[in-house]
């Protein structure tokens, strides 16, 4: 296959996949507007695989700009991460959110078309399964949306499903992250939000390396075993792995979605106590109440990828938690440190 084109391949899920795509000998672009992450993680890509990593500096919603970098490498799939996905800011920001994620998404498949490209990785989110009516969550359960991010999502799914109805020679897959964690082992590269991170695995981080005091834990009084929230979290390198997986799967028209998660859930306390024991710091920690729209638990029945792609998440919540913890106190200030 050529080239392939990494939307928000900057950031930290694409940033990841990059890698992954260029060990198993695949040629990258990324396009990116660097408006949630920083040049050097490019650098670091390159440093890690030895490869060279080409860059577009450019905006989803700009289809010139997209034709530009499809025609200019001969790009011959895109990996669509780039988007806003902060839910509490997409609750004030709704037009922002809506604007960057679904005009911006129909800029690229516009693009798409224009250069005869039909091979697309969509990033989904477990966010679009809403409140869970059952669990584990099937890629057969109702679809909802309680905030403005989570419908962009949404609407981008639906959106997805109508192109492969009327042009079913596109080879499309949706993938539905769960709670992606971790770094790179190189410990080179990692997630680095910009202000106060809103996930609970970077804001323990910053915790242990120094750069916060306290983790406030949103709610003690769920209905889960010790009343905090349960989420599937999965290495951030599993996740990247799954798209070369789905990659090689898309060589025949389809428009498929898959759960990405490891089936398995953790809550909160778990999470802290994991961290602790790998990274040999105390987290200090203080109830709150709920945040709003959270839910209880949430995680996924992966066997559909399983089965598909014969992809399985292997990397255990201890490397999850060793992982981060290498990246966050070799860059304690992250890419900018
Ligand atoms: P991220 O913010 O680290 O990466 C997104 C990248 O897209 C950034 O580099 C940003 O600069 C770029 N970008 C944003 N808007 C752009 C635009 N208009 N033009 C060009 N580039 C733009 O986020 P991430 O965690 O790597 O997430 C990647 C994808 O996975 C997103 O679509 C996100 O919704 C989805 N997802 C993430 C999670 C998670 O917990 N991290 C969970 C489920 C789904
Ligand atoms: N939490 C805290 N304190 C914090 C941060 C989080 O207690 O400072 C708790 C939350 O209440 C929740 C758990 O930690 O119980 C996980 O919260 P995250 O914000 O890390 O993750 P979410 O499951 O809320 O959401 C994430 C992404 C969404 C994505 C979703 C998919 O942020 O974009 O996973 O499952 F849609």
């Amino acid at each position: 296959m050529g080239p392939i084109l990494l939307t928000g391949g900057a950031g930290y899920i694409g940033s990841h996949t990059g890698v992954e795509l260029l060990n198993a000998g695949h040629d990258i672009v990324v396009f990116d507007n660097f408006s949630n992450s920083h040049p050097e993680v490019l650098d670091r890509v390159e440093q890690i695989t030895g490869k060279s990593v080409h860059l577009v500096r450019g905006d989803i919603r700009h289809q010139a700009e997209l034709e530009a970098a499809i025609t200019t490498y001969n790009c011959q799939a895109v990996i669509h991460f780039a988007c806003l996905k902060a839910v509490g800011e997409s609750m004030e920001r709704p037009l922002e959110y809506y604007e960057n994620n679904v005009l911006g998404t129909l800029q690229v498949l516009q693009a798409m078309r224009a250069t005869g490209v039909n091979t697309l990785l969509f990033s989904s989110s477990a966010t679009v399964y809403g409140v869970p009516q059952y669990l584990p969550l099937k890629e057969t359960h109702p679809l909802s949306a309680t905030n403005p991010y989570a419908r962009s999502k949404l609407i981008i799914e639906d959106i997805l499903r109508d192109l492969h109805r009327a042009n079913p020679e596109w080879r499309i897959g949706i993938l539905r992250y769960f709670n992606p964690v971790g770094a790179h082992e190189s410990g080179l590269i990692g997630e680095d939000p910009l202000g106060v991170p809103n996930n609970l695995m970077p804001f323990i981080a910053q915790v242990a390396v120094g750069r916060r005091n306290t983790l406030q834990i949103w709610g003690r009084d769920y209905p889960t075993p010790d009343g905090t929230g349960i989420r599937d979290y999965l290495h951030v390198v599993d996740l990247a792995i799954g798209h070369l997986r789905a990659l090689q799967h898309l060589d025949t028209p389809q428009c498929l979605s898959l759960n990405l998660g490891t089936g398995t859930g953790y809550s909160v306390l778990e999470i802290v106590h994991a961290f602790e024991k790998s990274s040999g710091k105390t987290i200090p920690y203080e109830f709150a109440p709920r945040r709003t729209g959270d839910v209880a638990s949430c995680y996924a029945d992966p066997s559909l990828a399983l089965a598909v792609l014969g992809w399985k998440a292997e990397r255990t919540l201890e490397r999850m938690c060793e992982d981060t913890w290498r990246w966050q106190h070799h860059n304690i200030h992250g890419y900018r440190s």
